[in-house]
């Protein structure tokens, strides 16, 4: 599969992180997929914050909870998967992923890469890595059409907003 289209983004604190997040949601359409890979504290939640935001959510919360799934209401359903405490793909299988993965809604899976063969080959892949105490670097990889137009639409926004002082974004 092509990765059709890149982006690469320092976030120099969590607030930029969140405005990312919030120009995603902005943008998100029915049926988007975004994976987020990272490790712990790499920002992923941060992030999803933002989306909620973007969608117009009121209630999102970021407080540990045990659910694999959390489903909150805005623009449209997002579907907050964490993937993280699932060891077998088995487990995963049960949880039926696909009714919110195919659905109508936005999906946002942190831990991603857990187990990528149950996630939809088209999709935004957003890895995120830690660089120091309040910078983060993050990779943007859309696969498919849909996320090449998305994430060249982020990329316009960003650069229009920041102008020469740039988020320090990249294309490729
Ligand atoms: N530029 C930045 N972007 C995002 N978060 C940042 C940034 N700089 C510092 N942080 C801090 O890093 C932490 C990120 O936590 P967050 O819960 O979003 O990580 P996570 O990737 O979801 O981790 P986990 O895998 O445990 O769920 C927060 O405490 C946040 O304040
Ligand atoms: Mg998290």
């Amino acid at each position: 599969m092509n990765n059709d289209y890149s982006l690469h983004i320092i976030s120099d604190c969590p607030k930029q992180t969140q405005n990312i997040g919030i120009k995603l949601g902005r943008l998100s359409q029915e049926g988007d997929v975004l994976l987020l890979t990272g490790n712990l504290g790499a920002g992923k939640t941060c992030l999803t914050q933002g989306i909620a935001r973007g969608l117009d959510i009121q209630e999102y919360t970021s407080s540990p909870s045990f659910m694999v799934v959390k489903e909150y209401y805005g623009r449209l359903h997002l579907y907050h998967i964490d993937l993280y405490r699932l060891e077998q793909t088995a487990e995963i299988l049960d949880l039926g992923l696909d009714d919110y993965l195919y659905g109508e809604g936005i999906c946002v899976v942190e831990w991603a890469d857990r187990e990528p063969a149950v996630l939809p080959e088209e999709n935004l892949l957003i890895k995120m890595s830690y660089i120091s105490d309040s910078k983060r670097y993050l990779e943007f990889e859309a696969r498919g059409e849909r996320y090449s137009e998305l994430l060249s639409e982020l990329h316009s926004q960003l650069s229009h907003q920041n102008g020469d002082r740039g988020i320090n974004a990249v294309s490729y």
